[in-house]
């Protein structure tokens, strides 16, 4: 989703190279994120033992609370947390301020609108845990806690890529613009059009959607809600990308989903991606 590379690596990993890569920043596709960062000066790559400590801490509880001890998958909380992180950041293009401001938590009246249904649940409890840090550490801002919260979220469903996340974003208690969120009923050409004005390019948006691996929808169609966009959606597997256009029983297609499977833009790379782990976590992870 990046989504983002919103995001620190939260074990150790990853190459120094790849943390110190800050030229890295100068990729349009990584403005979204780029641009509620404060000085590059300031971003913290743990692998420098930089990064403050308490994002440690943070990281241990957050993994008990996105991992079902039973079945060992990412369970619902997890999923909420990986769309709280895009909806935060996504409500933003390039001719409006807002994105990564820790605003879809701050500002009481965003979590309230249609676009956000479904988030009603994370909302509170990824405040309360930014409170709880801030306490310990006043760096703390909600704007990371959402973006760190999904990076944590990702590595526990099995199969989940270690993203790279940085910290250092800056609060807003002011709503963004409204309708800057993907419609689920959008067609394919709306949806190119939305992502490039936020700097995401269509094979990148391909990359991002296929985070609907481990999602389910509630609102979309109530009368399913529950309903998972793959047969797995306790693992970050590529199913989602075969079960968009073969639709196995129990799950439900986003109309928006199908749309981008079936655009001769966008259709080629939706396809690379079936039975392609290795190649979607490597596309993912450099959103
Ligand atoms: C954990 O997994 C078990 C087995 O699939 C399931 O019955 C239970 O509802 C899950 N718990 C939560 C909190 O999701
Ligand atoms: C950004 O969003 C605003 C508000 O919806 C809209 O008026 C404007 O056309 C958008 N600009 C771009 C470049 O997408």
């Amino acid at each position: 989703m990046y989504m983002l590379r919103s995001i620190i690596i939260l074990a150790t990993g990853a190459s120094l190279a790849s943390a110190l890569d800050f030229m890295e920043y100068g990729n349009k596709a990584f403005d979204a994120i780029k641009r509620n960062l404060p000085d590059i000066e300031i971003i913290k790559p743990r692998q420098l033992a930089l990064c403050p400590a308490v994002w440690t801490l943070v990281a241990s509880e957050l993994s008990t609370t996105f991992l079902n001890t039973t079945d060992l998958l990412c369970n619902d909380d997890a999923r909420a947390a990986i769309r709280a992180a895009f909806h935060d950041c996504a409500s933003w293009n390039t001719s409006v301020t807002g994105g990564c401001d820790g605003s879809l938590i701050l500002a009481p009246e965003e979590l309230t609108r249609s676009e956000n249904n479904g988030l009603q649940d994370i909302g509170p409890k990824l405040l309360a845990l930014t409170k709880k840090y801030q306490a310990i550490d006043s760096s703390v801002t909600a704007a990371d806690m959402i973006q760190f919260a999904s990076s944590v979220a990702i590595v526990s469903c099995p199969l989940g890529p270690r993203v790279q996340t940085f910290v250092g974003r800056k609060d807003s208690s002011t709503a963004n613009v409204e309708g800057l969120l993907p419609d689920v009923n959008a067609p394919s050409a709306d949806l190119i059009t939305l992502f490039a004005n936020k700097g995401i390019n269509a094979d990148e948006l391909i990359a991002l959607i296929g985070a609907h691996s481990s999602s389910k929808q509630f609102h979309v169609d109530e009368t399913q809600a529950g309903a998972p966009q793959d047969d797995t959606p306790g693992e970050w597997d590529v199913d989602f990308y075969a079960d968009t256009s073969s639709k196995p029983a129990g799950v439900f297609v986003l109309a928006s989903d199908a749309s981008l499977a079936a655009d001769p833009q966008t259709s080629a790379t939706f396809q690379s991606f079936v039975g392609a782990q290795a190649k979607w976590n490597g596309a993912f992870t450099q959103r």
